[in-house]
Protein backbone atom coordinates (compact mmCIF):
# COMPACT_ATOMS: atom_id res chain seq x y z
CA UNK A 1 0.00 0.00 0.00
CA UNK A 2 1.29 3.46 -0.96
CA UNK A 3 1.22 6.07 2.09
CA UNK A 4 -0.92 8.69 1.36
CA UNK A 5 0.58 12.08 0.76
CA UNK A 6 0.55 14.94 2.79
CA UNK A 7 -0.91 18.35 2.13
CA UNK A 8 0.74 21.61 3.72
CA UNK A 9 -2.39 24.46 3.53
CA UNK A 10 -0.80 28.11 4.55
CA UNK A 11 -3.87 30.58 4.97
CA UNK A 12 -3.88 34.18 4.80
CA UNK A 13 -7.05 36.34 5.25
CA UNK A 14 -11.05 35.90 6.82
CA UNK A 15 -12.79 33.44 8.25
CA UNK A 16 -13.91 32.10 4.48
CA UNK A 17 -10.61 31.30 3.83
CA UNK A 18 -10.15 29.03 6.92
CA UNK A 19 -13.36 27.41 5.81
CA UNK A 20 -11.85 27.00 1.95
CA UNK A 21 -8.59 25.59 3.63
CA UNK A 22 -10.77 23.25 4.89
CA UNK A 23 -13.06 22.17 2.21
CA UNK A 24 -10.08 22.23 -0.29
CA UNK A 25 -7.82 20.01 2.08
CA UNK A 26 -11.64 17.41 2.10
CA UNK A 27 -11.42 17.86 -1.99
CA UNK A 28 -7.75 16.83 -2.04
CA UNK A 29 -8.92 14.05 1.00
CA UNK A 30 -10.41 12.31 -2.18
CA UNK A 31 -7.16 12.42 -3.81
CA UNK A 32 -5.06 10.55 -1.34
CA UNK A 33 -3.98 13.52 0.99
CA UNK A 34 -3.67 13.81 4.75
CA UNK A 35 -3.09 17.29 6.04
CA UNK A 36 0.74 17.80 7.75
CA UNK A 37 1.83 20.71 9.70
CA UNK A 38 5.08 20.67 8.09
CA UNK A 39 6.18 22.38 4.94
CA UNK A 40 9.29 20.18 5.10
CA UNK A 41 7.16 16.53 5.21
CA UNK A 42 4.49 18.08 2.24
CA UNK A 43 4.17 16.62 -0.74
CA UNK A 44 1.54 19.76 -2.00
CA UNK A 45 2.26 23.12 -0.51
CA UNK A 46 -0.87 25.52 -0.81
CA UNK A 47 -1.00 29.34 -0.31
CA UNK A 48 -4.31 30.38 0.57
CA UNK A 49 -3.97 33.89 -0.10
CA UNK A 50 -6.40 37.22 0.95
CA UNK A 51 -6.07 40.01 -1.65
CA UNK A 52 -7.77 42.89 0.30
CA UNK A 53 -4.83 45.01 1.51
CA UNK A 54 -1.29 46.48 -0.54
CA UNK A 55 1.58 44.14 -0.29
CA UNK A 56 -0.73 41.23 -0.96
CA UNK A 57 0.71 39.91 -3.99
CA UNK A 58 4.42 40.83 -3.16
CA UNK A 59 3.89 38.13 0.57
CA UNK A 60 2.42 35.37 -1.75
CA UNK A 61 5.90 35.95 -4.34
CA UNK A 62 8.20 36.28 -1.22
CA UNK A 63 6.61 33.54 -0.10
CA UNK A 64 6.73 31.53 -3.35
CA UNK A 65 10.41 32.48 -3.28
CA UNK A 66 10.70 31.21 0.04
CA UNK A 67 9.44 27.59 -1.16
CA UNK A 68 11.91 27.39 -4.06
CA UNK A 69 14.44 25.60 -1.57
CA UNK A 70 11.98 23.00 -0.71
CA UNK A 71 10.87 22.33 -4.46
CA UNK A 72 15.02 21.71 -4.91
CA UNK A 73 15.04 19.54 -1.79
CA UNK A 74 12.17 17.66 -3.29
CA UNK A 75 11.07 18.36 -7.01
CA UNK A 76 8.16 16.23 -7.04
CA UNK A 77 6.83 18.76 -4.73
CA UNK A 78 3.49 20.65 -5.68
CA UNK A 79 3.11 23.86 -5.35
CA UNK A 80 -0.23 25.42 -5.64
CA UNK A 81 -1.77 29.02 -5.36
CA UNK A 82 -5.38 29.72 -4.26
CA UNK A 83 -7.70 32.18 -2.43
CA UNK A 84 -7.92 35.94 -3.56
CA UNK A 85 -4.76 37.06 -5.27
CA UNK A 86 -4.98 33.51 -7.20
CA UNK A 87 -8.26 35.00 -8.38
CA UNK A 88 -6.75 38.49 -9.03
CA UNK A 89 -3.71 37.62 -10.85
CA UNK A 90 -3.42 33.98 -11.84
CA UNK A 91 -2.07 34.22 -14.78
CA UNK A 92 0.30 36.99 -14.01
CA UNK A 93 1.78 34.42 -11.17
CA UNK A 94 2.42 31.39 -13.63
CA UNK A 95 4.12 33.45 -15.98
CA UNK A 96 6.50 34.90 -13.23
CA UNK A 97 7.04 31.95 -10.77
CA UNK A 98 7.73 28.41 -13.02
CA UNK A 99 7.60 27.17 -9.68
CA UNK A 100 3.97 27.27 -9.54
CA UNK A 101 2.09 24.14 -10.67
CA UNK A 102 -1.83 25.07 -9.45
CA UNK A 103 -3.94 28.02 -9.56
CA UNK A 104 -7.09 27.71 -8.45
CA UNK A 105 -9.43 30.89 -7.61
CA UNK A 106 -11.90 30.66 -4.65
CA UNK A 107 -14.97 29.65 -7.03
CA UNK A 108 -13.44 26.75 -8.58
CA UNK A 109 -11.99 25.06 -6.02
CA UNK A 110 -14.34 22.24 -5.95
CA UNK A 111 -12.39 20.77 -9.29
CA UNK A 112 -9.18 20.35 -7.49
CA UNK A 113 -9.44 16.82 -7.95
CA UNK A 114 -9.25 16.73 -11.88
CA UNK A 115 -6.31 19.75 -11.66
CA UNK A 116 -4.74 16.96 -9.38
CA UNK A 117 -4.17 14.57 -11.67
CA UNK A 118 -3.59 16.92 -14.20
CA UNK A 119 -0.50 17.91 -12.30
CA UNK A 120 0.83 14.89 -11.23
CA UNK A 121 1.18 14.43 -15.04
CA UNK A 122 3.83 17.21 -15.04
CA UNK A 123 1.48 19.96 -16.67
CA UNK A 124 0.35 22.72 -15.16
CA UNK A 125 -2.78 23.71 -13.51
CA UNK A 126 -5.29 27.41 -13.73
CA UNK A 127 -8.34 27.74 -12.87
CA UNK A 128 -10.01 30.99 -11.80
CA UNK A 129 -13.63 30.95 -13.60
CA UNK A 130 -16.90 31.84 -11.72
CA UNK A 131 -18.61 28.43 -12.88
CA UNK A 132 -22.21 27.87 -13.27
CA UNK A 133 -21.92 24.89 -11.31
CA UNK A 134 -22.20 25.12 -7.40
CA UNK A 135 -19.04 24.44 -5.72
CA UNK A 136 -20.64 23.28 -2.54
CA UNK A 137 -22.94 21.19 -4.15
CA UNK A 138 -19.68 19.28 -5.96
CA UNK A 139 -17.84 18.81 -2.43
CA UNK A 140 -21.04 17.47 -0.74
CA UNK A 141 -19.40 14.15 0.73
CA UNK A 142 -18.61 15.71 4.01
CA UNK A 143 -16.04 13.21 6.17
CA UNK A 144 -17.47 12.20 9.41
CA UNK A 145 -13.75 12.65 11.28
CA UNK A 146 -14.17 14.47 14.47
CA UNK A 147 -14.02 17.94 14.94
CA UNK A 148 -13.35 20.61 17.81
CA UNK A 149 -16.62 22.51 19.18
CA UNK A 150 -16.32 25.26 16.82
CA UNK A 151 -16.84 25.67 13.14
CA UNK A 152 -17.11 27.80 10.42
CA UNK A 153 -20.05 27.48 7.84
CA UNK A 154 -19.98 29.43 4.74
CA UNK A 155 -23.97 30.63 3.71
CA UNK A 156 -23.30 33.04 1.80
CA UNK A 157 -20.43 34.64 -0.87
CA UNK A 158 -19.57 37.18 -2.84
CA UNK A 159 -20.79 41.03 -2.58
CA UNK A 160 -22.75 43.28 -4.72
CA UNK A 161 -21.80 46.52 -2.49
CA UNK A 162 -18.69 47.90 -4.30
CA UNK A 163 -17.51 49.62 -1.69
CA UNK A 164 -15.22 52.53 -3.69
CA UNK A 165 -11.95 50.92 -2.07
CA UNK A 166 -12.82 47.10 -1.78
CA UNK A 167 -11.59 43.88 -4.38
CA UNK A 168 -14.26 41.44 -3.00
CA UNK A 169 -17.06 42.29 -5.46
CA UNK A 170 -14.15 41.09 -8.05
CA UNK A 171 -12.57 38.30 -5.89
CA UNK A 172 -15.29 36.89 -5.10
CA UNK A 173 -17.96 37.77 -7.44
CA UNK A 174 -21.55 38.51 -6.97
CA UNK A 175 -23.66 37.17 -4.09
CA UNK A 176 -24.68 34.17 -4.02
CA UNK A 177 -26.79 32.48 -1.28
CA UNK A 178 -26.71 28.38 -0.45
CA UNK A 179 -30.25 26.74 0.09
CA UNK A 180 -31.55 26.50 3.25
CA UNK A 181 -31.13 22.54 3.20
CA UNK A 182 -27.71 21.88 2.34
CA UNK A 183 -26.66 24.66 4.54
CA UNK A 184 -29.02 22.17 7.93
CA UNK A 185 -27.64 19.24 6.41
CA UNK A 186 -24.13 20.26 6.59
CA UNK A 187 -25.07 21.95 10.22
CA UNK A 188 -26.00 18.40 11.48
CA UNK A 189 -22.71 16.91 9.92
CA UNK A 190 -21.09 19.53 11.91
CA UNK A 191 -22.91 18.81 15.14
CA UNK A 192 -22.77 14.86 14.61
CA UNK A 193 -18.60 15.45 14.49
CA UNK A 194 -18.71 17.21 17.75
CA UNK A 195 -19.51 20.81 16.67
CA UNK A 196 -21.47 23.08 19.65
CA UNK A 197 -20.93 26.57 17.95
CA UNK A 198 -21.28 27.35 14.39
CA UNK A 199 -20.62 30.89 12.91
CA UNK A 200 -22.31 31.29 9.52
CA UNK A 201 -20.29 33.23 6.94
CA UNK A 202 -20.60 35.63 4.46
CA UNK A 203 -19.03 38.77 2.81
CA UNK A 204 -22.95 40.27 3.39
CA UNK A 205 -23.83 37.80 5.46
CA UNK A 206 -27.12 39.34 6.85
CA UNK A 207 -27.93 40.17 2.83
CA UNK A 208 -28.53 36.11 2.78
CA UNK A 209 -31.72 35.05 1.01
CA UNK A 210 -30.96 31.58 0.18
CA UNK A 211 -33.59 28.80 -1.72
CA UNK A 212 -36.09 28.11 1.49
CA UNK A 213 -37.40 24.06 1.49
CA UNK A 214 -40.89 25.55 0.30
CA UNK A 215 -40.45 27.47 -2.63
CA UNK A 216 -39.27 30.78 -1.10
CA UNK A 217 -36.27 32.57 -0.06
CA UNK A 218 -35.33 32.51 3.18
CA UNK A 219 -33.76 35.53 4.96
CA UNK A 220 -30.51 35.11 7.57
CA UNK A 221 -33.03 35.34 10.16
CA UNK A 222 -35.36 32.77 9.26
CA UNK A 223 -32.32 30.05 8.49
CA UNK A 224 -31.27 31.18 11.79
CA UNK A 225 -34.35 29.97 13.25
CA UNK A 226 -33.96 26.94 11.59
CA UNK A 227 -30.55 26.01 12.98
CA UNK A 228 -31.91 26.82 16.47
CA UNK A 229 -34.06 23.58 16.01
CA UNK A 230 -30.83 21.63 15.05
CA UNK A 231 -29.97 19.27 18.67
CA UNK A 232 -26.85 19.27 19.88
CA UNK A 233 -25.81 22.63 18.17
CA UNK A 234 -25.79 24.98 21.13
CA UNK A 235 -24.56 28.32 19.77
CA UNK A 236 -24.89 30.42 16.64
CA UNK A 237 -22.79 33.56 15.04
CA UNK A 238 -22.81 34.97 11.86
CA UNK A 239 -20.60 37.49 10.50
CA UNK A 240 -19.54 40.36 8.18
CA UNK A 241 -23.09 42.30 8.29
CA UNK A 242 -23.69 45.17 6.55
CA UNK A 243 -25.54 47.65 8.76
CA UNK A 244 -27.93 48.30 5.59
CA UNK A 245 -28.98 44.54 5.92
CA UNK A 246 -29.39 44.83 9.81
CA UNK A 247 -33.12 43.82 9.52
CA UNK A 248 -36.00 44.25 12.29
CA UNK A 249 -36.54 40.53 11.73
CA UNK A 250 -32.61 39.72 12.53
CA UNK A 251 -32.57 42.61 15.28
CA UNK A 252 -35.37 40.63 17.20
CA UNK A 253 -33.77 37.42 16.52
CA UNK A 254 -31.07 38.68 18.64
CA UNK A 255 -33.71 39.07 21.28
CA UNK A 256 -35.16 36.14 21.19
CA UNK A 257 -33.05 33.22 19.72
CA UNK A 258 -31.62 31.89 22.61
CA UNK A 259 -28.89 30.08 20.65
CA UNK A 260 -27.79 33.55 19.07
CA UNK A 261 -25.18 34.60 20.76
CA UNK A 262 -24.62 38.40 21.96
CA UNK A 263 -21.91 39.55 19.56
CA UNK A 264 -22.37 41.34 16.21
CA UNK A 265 -19.55 42.34 14.23
CA UNK A 266 -20.86 45.25 12.08
CA UNK A 267 -18.76 47.60 9.89
CA UNK A 268 -18.96 51.30 9.23
CA UNK A 269 -15.10 51.86 7.98
CA UNK A 270 -15.99 55.60 8.88
CA UNK A 271 -17.86 57.79 11.17
CA UNK A 272 -17.71 60.92 8.21
CA UNK A 273 -20.78 61.16 6.05
CA UNK A 274 -18.55 63.07 3.04
CA UNK A 275 -16.18 60.31 3.61
CA UNK A 276 -18.67 56.89 3.57
CA UNK A 277 -20.00 58.87 0.72
CA UNK A 278 -16.99 59.01 -1.33
CA UNK A 279 -16.20 55.24 -0.37
CA UNK A 280 -19.86 54.45 -1.83
CA UNK A 281 -20.63 53.31 1.51
CA UNK A 282 -24.65 53.93 1.01
CA UNK A 283 -25.56 54.55 4.87
CA UNK A 284 -24.30 57.52 7.21
CA UNK A 285 -22.90 57.77 10.22
CA UNK A 286 -26.84 58.85 11.72
CA UNK A 287 -28.24 55.51 10.57
CA UNK A 288 -25.38 53.60 11.43
CA UNK A 289 -26.15 54.43 15.00
CA UNK A 290 -29.62 54.14 14.60
CA UNK A 291 -29.13 50.90 13.63
CA UNK A 292 -27.19 50.31 16.74
CA UNK A 293 -29.47 52.04 19.04
CA UNK A 294 -32.37 49.34 17.62
CA UNK A 295 -30.13 46.13 18.29
CA UNK A 296 -29.72 47.67 21.59
CA UNK A 297 -32.52 47.98 22.77
CA UNK A 298 -33.53 44.05 21.71
CA UNK A 299 -30.22 42.63 23.09
CA UNK A 300 -28.93 45.30 25.62
CA UNK A 301 -25.52 43.15 27.07
CA UNK A 302 -24.73 42.79 23.32
CA UNK A 303 -21.05 43.05 22.76
CA UNK A 304 -20.55 45.08 19.65
CA UNK A 305 -17.80 45.04 17.39
CA UNK A 306 -16.62 46.89 13.95
CA UNK A 307 -13.82 47.74 10.76
CA UNK A 308 -12.51 50.88 10.45
CA UNK A 309 -10.58 52.69 7.76
CA UNK A 310 -8.23 55.55 8.30
CA UNK A 311 -7.10 58.00 5.64
CA UNK A 312 -9.29 56.88 2.82
CA UNK A 313 -8.08 59.66 0.27
CA UNK A 314 -10.07 63.28 1.07
CA UNK A 315 -10.32 62.41 4.44
CA UNK A 316 -9.17 65.58 6.68
CA UNK A 317 -8.76 66.05 10.30
CA UNK A 318 -11.99 66.69 11.13
CA UNK A 319 -13.54 64.07 9.42
CA UNK A 320 -11.81 61.37 11.02
CA UNK A 321 -12.51 63.02 14.77
CA UNK A 322 -15.85 62.35 13.58
CA UNK A 323 -15.28 58.41 13.49
CA UNK A 324 -13.29 59.39 17.03
CA UNK A 325 -16.60 60.34 18.36
CA UNK A 326 -18.95 57.83 16.30
CA UNK A 327 -16.16 55.02 18.03
CA UNK A 328 -16.86 57.30 21.65
CA UNK A 329 -20.58 56.76 20.95
CA UNK A 330 -20.55 53.03 20.54
CA UNK A 331 -17.95 51.63 22.45
CA UNK A 332 -16.96 48.87 20.53
CA UNK A 333 -16.13 45.57 22.09
CA UNK A 334 -13.52 45.16 19.56
CA UNK A 335 -12.58 47.09 16.74
CA UNK A 336 -10.05 46.24 13.49
CA UNK A 337 -8.82 49.46 12.19
CA UNK A 338 -6.60 49.51 8.65
CA UNK A 339 -4.81 52.40 7.39
CA UNK A 340 -6.33 52.70 3.77
CA UNK A 341 -4.53 51.01 1.10
CA UNK A 342 -5.13 51.20 -2.46
CA UNK A 343 -6.42 48.41 -4.61
CA UNK A 344 -5.92 48.44 -8.41
CA UNK A 345 -8.62 48.34 -10.40
CA UNK A 346 -11.28 49.22 -7.75
CA UNK A 347 -12.72 53.33 -7.98
CA UNK A 348 -11.00 54.89 -4.78
CA UNK A 349 -7.34 53.62 -6.54
CA UNK A 350 -6.96 56.77 -8.55
CA UNK A 351 -7.87 58.96 -5.90
CA UNK A 352 -5.01 61.06 -4.16
CA UNK A 353 -3.54 59.77 -0.99
CA UNK A 354 -3.78 60.99 2.42
CA UNK A 355 0.15 62.05 3.72
CA UNK A 356 1.26 58.45 5.01
CA UNK A 357 2.63 59.94 8.49
CA UNK A 358 -0.70 61.32 8.95
CA UNK A 359 -2.78 58.48 7.93
CA UNK A 360 -0.49 56.26 10.33
CA UNK A 361 -0.75 58.71 13.11
CA UNK A 362 -4.71 58.39 12.88
CA UNK A 363 -4.56 54.73 13.23
CA UNK A 364 -2.49 55.17 16.06
CA UNK A 365 -4.90 56.97 17.70
CA UNK A 366 -8.04 55.13 16.77
CA UNK A 367 -6.50 52.19 17.87
CA UNK A 368 -5.70 53.59 21.01
CA UNK A 369 -8.88 54.86 22.46
CA UNK A 370 -10.39 51.73 20.94
CA UNK A 371 -8.44 49.13 23.16
CA UNK A 372 -9.13 51.70 26.04
CA UNK A 373 -12.88 50.98 25.72
CA UNK A 374 -11.82 46.87 25.01
CA UNK A 375 -9.84 46.92 28.44
CA UNK A 376 -13.39 49.01 29.98
CA UNK A 377 -15.73 46.45 28.57
CA UNK A 378 -13.29 43.52 29.63
CA UNK A 379 -13.06 45.73 33.22
CA UNK A 380 -17.06 45.69 33.50
CA UNK A 381 -17.25 41.47 32.93
CA UNK A 382 -15.75 41.34 36.35
CA UNK A 383 -18.13 40.04 38.70
CA UNK A 384 -20.53 38.75 35.70
CA UNK A 385 -21.84 35.43 35.25
CA UNK A 386 -21.20 33.96 31.62
CA UNK A 387 -21.36 30.64 29.87
CA UNK A 388 -18.02 28.77 28.35
CA UNK A 389 -17.35 27.16 25.81
CA UNK A 390 -14.51 25.04 25.96
CA UNK A 391 -12.02 24.86 23.31
CA UNK A 392 -8.62 23.57 24.67
CA UNK A 393 -6.80 22.87 27.94
CA UNK A 394 -4.91 25.76 29.23
CA UNK A 395 -1.57 25.89 29.95
CA UNK A 396 -1.68 24.69 34.01
CA UNK A 397 -2.59 22.33 34.68
CA UNK A 398 -6.84 21.48 35.14
CA UNK A 399 -7.22 24.76 33.17
CA UNK A 400 -9.44 25.14 29.91
CA UNK A 401 -9.30 28.50 27.97
CA UNK A 402 -12.94 28.86 26.00
CA UNK A 403 -14.69 31.63 24.94
CA UNK A 404 -17.96 32.85 26.85
CA UNK A 405 -21.44 34.18 24.89
CA UNK A 406 -19.59 37.70 24.21
CA UNK A 407 -16.77 36.11 22.29
CA UNK A 408 -14.14 36.77 25.14
CA UNK A 409 -11.77 34.25 25.71
CA UNK A 410 -11.76 32.54 29.21
CA UNK A 411 -8.80 30.91 31.40
CA UNK A 412 -10.75 28.88 34.14
CA UNK A 413 -8.77 27.39 36.82
CA UNK A 414 -9.40 23.85 37.97
CA UNK A 415 -12.16 23.38 35.32
CA UNK A 416 -12.56 19.81 35.74
CA UNK A 417 -14.25 19.96 31.92
CA UNK A 418 -13.69 18.84 28.85
CA UNK A 419 -13.14 20.15 25.20
CA UNK A 420 -16.65 21.21 24.07
CA UNK A 421 -18.55 21.30 27.45
CA UNK A 422 -20.11 24.36 28.16
CA UNK A 423 -20.30 26.08 31.88
CA UNK A 424 -21.27 28.54 34.57
CA UNK A 425 -18.36 30.72 35.14
CA UNK A 426 -18.00 33.69 37.49
CA UNK A 427 -15.27 36.62 35.76
CA UNK A 428 -12.68 36.66 38.70
CA UNK A 429 -10.46 38.75 36.65
CA UNK A 430 -10.21 41.07 33.56
CA UNK A 431 -6.88 41.48 31.18
CA UNK A 432 -7.35 43.46 27.48
CA UNK A 433 -7.41 40.09 25.46
CA UNK A 434 -8.77 37.94 28.14
CA UNK A 435 -10.81 37.12 31.24
CA UNK A 436 -10.24 34.84 34.19
CA UNK A 437 -13.58 32.78 35.77
CA UNK A 438 -14.03 30.51 38.67
CA UNK A 439 -16.33 27.60 37.52
CA UNK A 440 -20.22 27.91 38.96
CA UNK A 441 -21.38 24.68 37.98
N1 LIG B 1 -17.53 42.18 3.94
C1 LIG B 1 -17.05 42.81 5.05
C2 LIG B 1 -15.55 42.87 5.20
C3 LIG B 1 -14.71 43.09 4.05
S1 LIG B 1 -12.99 43.10 4.22
C4 LIG B 1 -17.69 44.16 5.16
O1 LIG B 1 -18.35 44.61 4.29
O2 LIG B 1 -17.53 44.80 6.16
C5 LIG B 1 -12.66 43.41 5.89
C6 LIG B 1 -12.24 44.82 6.21
O3 LIG B 1 -11.05 45.15 5.55
C7 LIG B 1 -13.23 45.87 5.77
O4 LIG B 1 -14.31 45.99 6.62
C8 LIG B 1 -12.36 47.10 5.74
O5 LIG B 1 -12.34 47.73 6.99
C9 LIG B 1 -10.98 46.55 5.42
N2 LIG B 1 -10.58 46.89 4.06
C10 LIG B 1 -11.14 46.48 2.91
N3 LIG B 1 -10.51 47.04 1.85
C11 LIG B 1 -9.53 47.82 2.35
C12 LIG B 1 -8.55 48.68 1.77
N4 LIG B 1 -8.47 48.86 0.46
N5 LIG B 1 -7.70 49.33 2.61
C13 LIG B 1 -7.78 49.17 3.94
N6 LIG B 1 -8.69 48.39 4.54
C14 LIG B 1 -9.56 47.72 3.77
FE1 LIG C 1 -16.08 44.99 0.46
FE2 LIG C 1 -18.01 46.75 0.93
FE3 LIG C 1 -18.61 44.33 -0.03
FE4 LIG C 1 -17.76 44.59 2.47
S1 LIG C 1 -19.67 45.46 1.63
S2 LIG C 1 -17.06 43.07 0.99
S3 LIG C 1 -16.28 46.26 2.31
S4 LIG C 1 -17.46 45.91 -1.09
FE1 LIG D 1 -9.01 38.48 1.83
FE2 LIG D 1 -10.49 37.40 -0.03
FE3 LIG D 1 -11.22 37.25 2.51
S1 LIG D 1 -9.41 39.30 -0.20
S2 LIG D 1 -10.44 39.15 3.36
S3 LIG D 1 -9.43 36.33 1.62
S4 LIG D 1 -12.55 37.52 0.76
Amino acid sequence: MTSPKKLFIKTFGCQMNVYDSERMAEALGGEGYVETKSQEDADMILLNTCHIREKAVEKVYSDLGRLKKFKEAKPDLKIGVAGCVAQAEGGEIMRRQPLVDLVVGPQSYHRLPEMEALIQQGKRALDTDFPEEDKFEKLKARPKAPRGPTAFLTVQEGCDKFCAFCVVPYTRGAEVSRPVTRILDEARNLVERGVREITLLGQNVNAYHGAGPKGTDYTLAQLIWELDKVDGLERIRFTTSHPNDMTDELIEAHGNCAKLMPYLHLPVQSGSDHILKRMNRSHTAESYLRVIERIRAARPDIVLSGDFIVGFPEETEAHFQETLDLVEQVKYGYAYSFKYSTRPGTPAAERALVDAAEADDRLQRLQALITKHQREIQDCMIGREVSVLFEKPGRDEGQMVGKSEYLHAVHVANANAQVGDIAKVRIVDAGTNSLKGELLS
